[in-house]
């Protein structure tokens, strides 16, 4: 079980579910994609007023990331392939086939990612993320700014490859985050618990 191609399809396939979407419409409420932000992350199905909903897309879009990861390290012990794995998982949540290629930003996916990679990265992104959240009321802030300081605890340890891996998954996190980055410079970002997008 050590085919690179196996861990990207695996990966992939785990990472491109959206949990998010899937949860809301079988909970009844309808398109997530049509509501708030439009995008199928955990922030926009708080915006449904569903508090559980949001968490469970929290878990879930975090988990299958750490999911990949150790599936990959449990079958193919000893081999780079739970790292091909996790970036194969967050590539399918950004990119999911299934949604036309439109997928969600990688916040959480990244965070799950970390946690099983190399766990004190997945801490810093934590911490980060919510102390971000916590200073400036955006989710989105957040997240970014989660991202962005992951690669240091890999570099810190000399682990080079990890530090990169998690350097290129940011720059897809803020990529992904162009309209929020818009919309926070024009004032018009909304903030965690409003229901409606600014
Ligand atoms: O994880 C996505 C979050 O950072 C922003 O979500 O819905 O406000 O664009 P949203």
């Amino acid at each position: 079980l050590q085919s690179v191609w196996l861990w990207i399809a695996a990966g992939y396939l785990l990472g491109s579910i959206p949990f998010g979407l899937l949860l809301t419409v079988a909970a009844g409420g309808g398109d997530i994609r049509k509501i708030g932000s439009g995008n199928i992350g955990t922030t926009n199905v708080l915006r449904t007023g569903r508090k559980g909903l949001a968490a469970a897309t929290l878990i879930l879009d975090a988990g299958k990331g750490a999911a990949a990861v150790l599936l990959a390290r449990h079958f193919a012990p000893d081999t780079n392939m739970d790292v091909v794995a996790g970036i194969a998982a967050f590539i399918g949540h950004l990119y999911p086939v299934w949604l036309g290629f439109k997928g969600g930003k990688g916040v959480a996916t990244m965070l799950g990612v970390a946690l099983a990679v190399y766990w004190p990265a997945g801490l810093v992104f934590a911490v980060v993320w919510v102390a971000a959240m916590l200073i400036t009321r955006y989710s989105s802030a957040g997240g970014m700014a989660a991202a962005v300081a992951t690669p240091i605890p890999p570099l810190v340890q000399g682990n080079y490859s990890h530090a990169a891996m998690f350097f290129g998954m940011a720059l897809f996190v803020l990529v992904k985050h162009a309209d929020n980055i818009a919309r926070l410079r024009a004032g018009t970002e909304s903030k965690i618990g409003a229901k409606t997008d600014g």
